[in-house]
């Protein structure tokens, strides 16, 4: 299935991604020198082994051997596949993904779970037109018909088996409707005779399909007509449904407009249709859940400006801080988060319904940026006129601050609370890091020691003329075409030296410009992880000149000792069962470098 996306475009995918942004979102980062290092998120661990290297666009764990680029990233860390990693890291930046026939590169276990959310969604519509209660309940909320077609709502009727009637007519039938989430199985007493049973999830509900970025729906939302509990009830996870990255109303928001001025995420379905009927089209809800460092990153993939909306009473007062503390590792300059807080009492459904459009988008100008939410919220908690109270302040500001990505805006963020504790900036920065890192720019050193004393250990004193070479090549993949001649090199017998030869060899055919491209390629084989782990390795060489020269003084004395064993093999056949025409010739053409001086030879390889 990978194979019909083309080659030079994961290449020029893995060259734009920013793996640091990548990880970052999902991985607290600190950065160390060149390198970001971090606990690793794929094995427990106390310190830090876990590495990100940003100019050659892969990660790799020291503790327990976890590597990839950022296409392998979001496979193990996000679960996603292949193809959908590929799409994933093609949104972020931008690039239409190539391929030749969509249907075959859907990713094939889904499918049949996205098709029997399809029709549920189907059915769901089809009972809401012949639902009089349910089309009273959807128009006394002010919907229009054509709203409802939009998002597709619907209603699952009072019944215990009407999905299970209408789509699990067989046994496998009834596994998908369980995988998709839409029906619950029966949990018999002890005892019981009874043969294992199913019932509905959604029974008497107005259904709000959630769609997907490209629209196929992967989960409901279902509200109760009048009163009764959960007033919503919503899809469990499912292998397609995850509500820490979902956005309910995003697709729709698409669908609406080609570019989103901003996005403003809001705390419910009906704000989210109510909004968008209104004309603000660009609202979307998170699924009952907090807003997820993993959902702005999916904002921020879109668009540039978020505004999040909460109601004015404690609940939301208490969600809109969630909601910031989430926010900081996605903070950076060139991104604008701000917090609106509604009246006490209302909601955006309730107030865009009273007010109309133009009221609401003047109350979203009033929305306070997150420095000044960060700066008040803080403020709120302590008492600013004692010294206690601001040195409470700058304690409960640095470990959020940490969480902000080094760059400009935690620099300017980290200025104003020095002046509200009323320090100058580099006492109120020595005062929080004794060890210094609220700037991490002071780690440079350290970090990079390991790596070395790692390489030294691992070649020992003898060194190893293959793994150099290929050290060399993983780091700077562009050299390969330095080397003009790979014959006289696949002649040795020697661990490691069919690996280089194929490696040279894909690269002179096909450049690719960074480590990561280059262990993309490699991905599915069984070297991928030596590769990885020399990628790991520092390289004391620090440009390609310098490394393209070594490597070719590499490759010459390997290919010196090819030349002596081609000749060995060729001797030797020679005296037990003779050579053919071209051995002979090859025969003479070596013995006669060889007489002709060490030299001669080895050009002619
Ligand atoms: P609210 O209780 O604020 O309801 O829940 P609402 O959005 O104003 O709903 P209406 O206007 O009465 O229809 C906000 C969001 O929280 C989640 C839902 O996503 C809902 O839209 N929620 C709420 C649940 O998941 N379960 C619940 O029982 C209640
Ligand atoms: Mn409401």
């Amino acid at each position: 299935m990978s194979g019909r996306i083309p080659q030079y475009f994961i290449d020029e995918l893995i060259a734009r991604a920013d793996i640091v942004e990548l990880i970052g979102t999902r991985v607290p980062l600190k950065k160390q020198g060149k390198e970001f290092k971090a606990c690793c998120p794929f094995h427990g661990e106390k310190t830090p082994s876990f590495t990100v290297v940003p100019d050659k666009q892969f990660y790799h764990c020291f503790g327990c051997g976890a590597h990839g680029t950022a296409l392998g990233f979001l496979m193990e860390h996000d679960h996603l596949s292949f193809i959908e990693a590929v799409e994933d890291l093609a949104e972020r930046v931008g690039l239409e993904v190539p391929r030749e026939d969509r249907q075959l590169t859907r990713p094939a276990p889904a499918d049949g779970l996205f098709a029997i959310l399809d029709q549920a969604a189907g059915l769901y519509r089809q009972q809401l037109n012949a639902s009089q209660q349910a089309k009273d309940y959807f128009r006394a909320r002010g919907l229009t018909s054509d709203t409802a077609a939009t998002f597709g709502l619907g209603f699952a009727p009072d019944a215990w088996d009407f999905l299970l009637q209408a789509l699990g007519d067989s046994q496998s039938a009834r596994m998908k409707l369980l995988q998709a989430g839409l029906i619950i199985e029966r949990q018999d007493k002890p005892g019981s005779t009874m043969p294992p049973g199913y019932y509905d999830r959604f029974r008497e509900r107005v259904m709000f399909p959630i769609r997907d970025a490209r629209g196929r729906t992967i989960g409901f939302g279902g509200r109760v007509l009048d009163k009764g509990e959960p007033k919503y009830m919503n899809s469990p996870e499912t292998e397609l449904f995850h509500k820490g990255r979902e956005l309910y109303g995003l697709y729709e928001a698409r669908q609406a407009s080609r570019t989103l001025p901003r996005l403003l995420i809001v705390e419910g379905y009906m704000d989210v249709v109510r909004l968008h009927q209104a004309g603000i089209t660009y609202a979307v809800a998170t699924l009952g859940t907090a807003t997820t460092a993993e959902h702005l990153t999916r904002v921020f993939r879109l668009c540039s400006e978020l505004v999040f909306c909460f109601d004015g009473d404690r609940a939301g007062r208490a969600a809109a801080w969630r909601a910031l503390e989430n926010s900081l590792s996605q903070v950076r300059e060139g991104r604008q988060i701000r917090f609106l807080f509604l009246p006490d009492g209302q909601d955006p459904d309730s107030l865009v319904g009273a007010e109309g459009r133009e009221a609401f988008e003047q109350r979203l100008q009033q929305a306070v940026p997150l420095s000044e939410y960060f700066i008040n919220h803080l403020s709120d908690q302590v008492d600013l006129q004692t010294l206690d109270g601001r040195a409470r302040l700058g304690e409960l500001a640095r470990p959020l601050l940490e969480r902000i990505p080094v760059g400009l805006y935690r620099e300017l963020l980290a200025d104003e609370v020095a002046k509200v504790v009323r320090l100058d900036r580099a006492r109120l920065t020595a005062a929080l890091n004794p060890g210094g890192q609220v700037d991490g720019a002071q780690a440079d050193a350290p970090g990079r020691l390991p790596a070395m004393a790692q390489e030294r250990q691992r070649v020992g004193n003898r060194p190893n003329l293959v793994r150099q070479a290929i050290h060399l090549l993983v780091h700077y993949p562009q050299i390969a075409d330095s080397i003009a001649d790979t014959t006289a090199l696949a002649c040795l017998d020697r661990a490691g030296i069919p690996l280089l030869v194929e490696l040279i060899e894909t690269l002179r055919a096909q450049p690719c410009a960074t480590t990561g491209a280059l262990l993309e390629r490699w991905r599915s084989r069984p070297d991928v992880r030596s590769l990885a782990k020399l990628a790991a390795l520092e390289c004391l060489i620090q440009d390609a000149a310098g490394a393209a020269h070594e490597l070719r003084g590499a490759i010459e004395q390997l290919s010196e000792e090819g030349v002596v064993r081609r000749r060995e093999q060729l001797l030797s056949k020679h005296g037990s069962q003779g050579l053919t025409e071209a051995e002979r010739a090859e025969l003479q053409g070596l013995l006669r470098g060889r007489l002709g001086g060490g030299d001669d030879a080895s050009a002619r390889i």
